[in-house]
């Protein structure tokens, strides 16, 4: 397989309040970085695998790259400022002979294999493909008074998680679009809808929740705890 995995890992963590990067917080055994890495080192999918770092954290993540073992991690990336740089960055750095990239946050450990798996056979058929939930709350549009402008139909609303997958070309010619017309997207899709591509939407997991503030860390361990034991009853 010819398919390239770049993990962004470059944030600091600011909504977590922990010190330094929240993603060398321990997760049951491990840092939450080592659950997501290993999850595309074990997919026969994947051949190749770019990390990006902050300066500061380049050599922890080399550390625990090698501490891990993790055999398909060809770079450890300097990253930007904001988080689609940071992918660029490590888009640039795969292999020339990787034609399609999976983009997945260093915050997201708890996707399995399985599921990994799935999305990448579902994804196939399409340039561009992510992993979607539907919001369990009311969405609202508001504005800067607080005032509510629209309340969109819950059913046609989707929550987006990584992994993305695309089409190298595609991704690459979208990150220099947007980076000559100054369009800052939230997610890795919204640079190629921008290009006016379609983007298909596959069915995620709820449990594939990103780290993002102090209770998804309690979350993660229960979701972990709830799986150990069941493989072990
Ligand atoms: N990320 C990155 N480069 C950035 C910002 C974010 O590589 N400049 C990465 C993070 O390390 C994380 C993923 O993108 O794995 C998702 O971002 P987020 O959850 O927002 O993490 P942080 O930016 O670290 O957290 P915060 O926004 O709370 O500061
Ligand atoms: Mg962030």
């Amino acid at each position: 397989a010819s398919l390239g995995v770049v993990i962004p890992a470059a944030g600091q963590g600011k909504r977590m309040g922990a010190s330094g990067n929240k993603l060398f917080l321990m997760l049951a055994d491990r840092p939450i970085l080592a659950h997501s890495l290993k999850l595309f080192e074990d997919s026969s999918n994947v051949s190749e695998i770019v990390v990006v770092g902050s300066a500061e954290d380049l050599p922890k993540i080399k550390e625990l790259v090698s501490k891990y073992q993790f055999t398909k991690v060809s770079h450890v990336t300097l990253g930007g400022k904001e988080r689609q740089e940071s992918v660029y960055a490590g888009v640039r750095a795969l292999s020339p002979a990787i034609q399609r990239v999976a983009v997945h946050d260093g915050a997201r450990p708890l996707l399995t294999l399985d599921q990994l798996n799935r999305f990448f056979t579902e994804a196939e058929k399409y340039r561009a493909a992510i992993m979607v939930v539907p919001v369990k709350d009311t969405i609202k549009r508001v504005d800067e008074e607080g005032q509510v402008l629209e309340t969109p139909p819950r059913e046609s609303l989707r929550a987006v998680q990584t992994p993305q997958v695309f089409e190298r070309e595609l991704l690459e010619l979208a990150h220099r679009r947007c980076i000559d017309e100054g369009f800052l997207g939230t997610d890795d899709a919204s640079l190629v809808e921008w290009l006016g591509e379609p983007v298909h939407v596959l069915e995620g997991s709820l449990e594939n929740i990103k780290m993002t503030t102090p209770e998804d860390l309690w979350l993660a361990e229960s979701i972990l705890k709830k799986r150990s034991d069941r493989v072990r009853s």
